[in-house]
């Protein structure tokens, strides 16, 4: 059976308003578009992105229309594009052995990247693509093309910025926070207002060593980063003969893990605690509660025991059936307010992606989907039950078929539903023996209502959303 190298292989076409065939029945109620990004390609001529993170930012849209589904498929003509197509150079990312200019150039002349290739939201009424650098790309939400980078309605200075922003269910701003580098290293709390692109400051807090943070926590009253000690010391970026950007960093697993919890309204720092070390990627989503007269936040996120989940996945790697995917475990961790210690517990194993509905964000809540590694030869998706009321905790639900590699499960709850699992879940999967991607529709207990077959493969992406029309 083929393995998921397939989903590291290049992909070169495009499509435009390719009305895929369906098999089984996609409800009529789905009336929007998914937007999906990822990296497609490493390979020009003999020029090769050494890490996955580095190919070349795709998107994909997915429209939905009395049940049928339309694709559309585009490489955004990026300045990283044209460099990679015409000068056979892959220069300035995430991991890369281009060396000291490009480096230089891209994390501190505020000159990075604009290979957008991580996430899309919709900031200042328009579709955004989104990466790790200041550079987000403003998306024509028809055609996939690049309408340039976004303008910043502000005069703030990032460096390196989250791509996983959260969006406030009550505002509906948009949070993240960016780290800038200089003699002070400063973590940021930022807001963007809806409809506007104005990142406004809210709170800030200075760091020796910066850490490599890839998304955060929103709860009603709080915003939580968590620093893994994946750190760097800025002045080595100015040594030559150094790597990309990940490769300054350094595992510091003594330091520990600490969560940095702001007051939303404030900007205060109003509480730091530090636990045995753990990486992350993602949380999923936090929410706070009163427990025995003080505030508890909860926080969901998958762990991994140290950093080989980003160093593991070179290109080579990848390409030569050597490694896997990372594969972490969605914990829970409990961080009281009033000084006492922060604990932990398991969720679920081998896990990655985890998302839930929109519609609970901030809230007390009983689902989380992920994608789960724990299968040979494919990617199941999964649903979690994390609801503490609730008698069956951990893996209540899966889908999986053998040879195919589920994507991202984006969780889109039904217009007038009641239960927080009425809805579909959307997931972009390989099916690696076919050669070729799939897009399945699920019901909210992973049962399959549909599936739509594409032209060709997509390599395994990253993030995406659904954004309902009107
Ligand atoms: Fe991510």
């Amino acid at each position: 059976m083929a393995g998921y190298e397939a989903g590291f292989r290049d992909l070169t076409a495009e499509v435009r308003d390719r009305d895929l065939p369906v098999e089984g029945t996609v409800p009529a109620w789905l009336d929007g578009s998914l937007y999906r990004n990822g990296p497609a390609r490493w390979t020009v001529g003999d020029a090769e992105a050494d890490h996955w993170f580095d190919g070349l930012a795709h998107l994909t849209t997915f429209r939905f229309d009395d049940g049928a589904v339309r694709y559309t498929n585009r490489f955004p003509r990026t300045e990283a594009y044209r460099a990679a197509v015409e000068d056979g150079s892959f220069a300035g990312q995430f991991s890369s052995t281009d060396g000291y200019l490009s480096r230089v150039k891209s994390l501190l002349d505020g000159d990075a990247t604009d290979n957008a290739n991580v996430h899309v939201a919709r900031i200042g009424g328009e579709l955004v693509a989104l990466t790790e650098t200041p550079n987000w790309l403003r998306i024509d939400p028809e055609t996939l093309e690049s309408k340039g980078t976004l303008d910043y309605a502000d005069e703030l200075t990032a460096h390196h910025v989250t791509a996983h922003l959260r969006r406030d269910p009550e505002s509906g701003a948009h949070w993240g926070y960016f780290t800038k580098f200089g003699r002070r290293n400063v973590y940021v709390l930022f807001r963007i207002p809806e409809g506007t692109t104005r990142r406004e400051r809210v709170g800030s807090v200075r760091v020796e060593k910066p850490a490599y943070m890839h998304s955060f926590a929103l709860t009603p009253e709080h915003a939580v980063l968590v620093e893994p000690p994946l750190v760097t010391r800025p002045a080595k970026f100015l040594l030559p003969g150094a790597g990309g950007f990940i490769d300054n960093y350094d595992w510091e697993p003594d330091r520990g893990t600490r969560f940095l919890i702001f007051r939303r309204d404030s900007g205060e720092l109003v509480r730091e605690t530090t636990v045995p070390a753990f990486f992350t990627f993602h949380t999923a989503n936090a929410f706070e509660r009163e427990r025995d007269g003080t505030t508890e936040l909860v926080v969901d996120l998958v762990a991994y025991d140290d950093d080989s989940a980003v160093t593991d996945l070179s290109m080579g790697a990848l390409r030569g059936g050597n490694s896997g995917f990372p594969s972490g475990e969605l914990r829970r961790y409990r961080l009281p307010l009033d000084g006492e210690e922060a604990t932990h517990e398991q969720l679920a194993d081998e896990v990655e992606m985890p998302r839930f509905s929109p519609e609970v964000h901030t809230r007390e809540y009983e689902h989380a989907f992920a994608q789960s590694t724990e299968m040979d030869g494919g990617n199941a998706l999964v649903r979690v039950d994390v609801s503490e009321e609730g008698s069956e905790r951990g893996i209540a639900r899966r889908w999986e078929e053998p040879g195919v590699y589920s994507g991202e499960p984006i969780f889109v709850p039904h217009p007038d539903g009641g239960a927080e699992a009425d809805g579909v879940v959307l997931s972009l999967c390989l099916d690696a023996e076919a050669e070729r991607s799939l897009l399945v529709v699920l019901d909210g207990d992973l049962t399959e209502l549909a599936r739509a077959p594409l032209p060709h493969a997509v390599p395994f992406g990253f993030h995406g959303e659904y954004f309902p029309d009107g």
